[in-house]
């Protein structure tokens, strides 16, 4: 229903929401990783629960798909759209196309760079606090001791990627004894974090002058420490890895060794969104800009068994 509707029916005392189900379109990235799966089941599941008819698009990583799904939704007169968008930029005239027929769009997990007028809020994590919070568990862990770190990074131009690595960056740069040796992007994919692991193992004397790895989700992570196991290195001991996620799977390789540290993003974006167009639709309500979740790290005495077996059924 559409907004000038659902006010004036607000303005009447009729509930908007009892009267016809909202349409959202939801321009999802696509299924790179782990975290990826669960924030699509999420919002899947959240809009069942909240009787709202969630339209989905899977973009495959292409930020065309991306426009012409943002397009298609438009012609279609959703009452909102969310839109994970896959790269900072190039977003300003299909938002502002959106803006023109009135249709709030919310940005979920990852950032953009356009005008602020044309989306309503966006929901994620600081992304440079995710970095940081792991360079800094990097910087007590080696406590001043001569540590060469290999990064792998998510894809390229996603501001998460761009965030992330700042973040790493400026947490160690007063510690001249951690130097980032190789920083590659994996794509956020496992199979892309194994295959520049393996590169970064040949071009580092077979792993054995490499002391850290920090990679920029555990998807990646877990696909490096594979390629590590098979260059006959221990990761989580010869090598400490530090990620970003929190996933199950990654929790198993805390719970074996494999893996040191991970900082949560929780896969729950599309709670806070539809509390923010709910309130919308009631009565008008803007939401802030940015509506913050939290980056809680994990280490190996956060009960990684636990964690894994409490997250395991949740849409990884
Ligand atoms: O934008 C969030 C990032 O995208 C997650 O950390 C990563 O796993 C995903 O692909």
């Amino acid at each position: 229903m559409k907004k000038s509707l659902a006010l004036s029916l607000a303005l009447l005392g009729f509930s908007a929401t009892a009267s016809a189900a909202q349409v959202v379109g939801f321009s999802q990235i696509g299924s790179e990783s782990g975290w990826r799966a669960a924030e699509t089941t999420i919002t899947r599941k959240q809009a069942e629960q909240r009787g709202i008819d969630l339209k989905f698009s899977d973009a495959q990583q292409r930020q065309e798909n991306q426009i012409a799904a943002l397009r298609s939704f438009i012609a279609q007169g959703v009452d909102a759209i969310l839109l994970a968008p896959v790269v900072a930029t190039g977003w300003d005239n299909v938002l502002k196309e959106a803006k023109e027929s009135e249709i709030p769009v919310i940005l979920l997990d990852r950032q953009i760079d356009a005008p602020k007028d044309l989306y309503m809020t966006a929901v994620g994590a600081d992304s440079v606090h995710e970095g940081e919070v792991a360079g800094q568990w990097l910087v007590d862990k080696v406590a001043g001791k001569p540590c060469n770190v290999v990064e792998l990074q998510g894809t390229t131009g996603s501001s998460v990627a761009i965030e992330r690595k700042q973040g790493f960056e400026k947490a160690i740069a007063d510690h001249t004894n951690l130097k980032i040796v190789r920083s590659q992007t994996g794509d956020f994919t496992r199979s892309g974090g194994k295959e520049v692991m393996e590169s970064f193992i040949r071009a580092e004397n077979g792993g054995r002058d490499i002391c850290a790895l920090f990679s920029h989700n555990d998807d990646m992570a877990i696909g490096a420490i594979q390629a590590m196991k098979e260059a006959g290195l221990h990761p989580g001991k010869e090598i400490l890895t530090i990620s970003i996620d929190a996933v199950p799977d990654y929790f198993k390789a805390m719970a074996n060794g494999d893996a040191n540290a991970t900082v949560e993003l929780t896969p729950n974006m599309a709670g806070p969104a539809f509390d923010a167009l709910e309130a919308y639709w009631k009565d008008g309500t803007q939401p802030p800009k940015f509506i913050q979740t939290d980056s809680k790290l994990y280490t190996q005495s956060d009960d990684p068994e636990g964690e894994y077996q409490r997250r395991k059924d949740l849409g990884y």
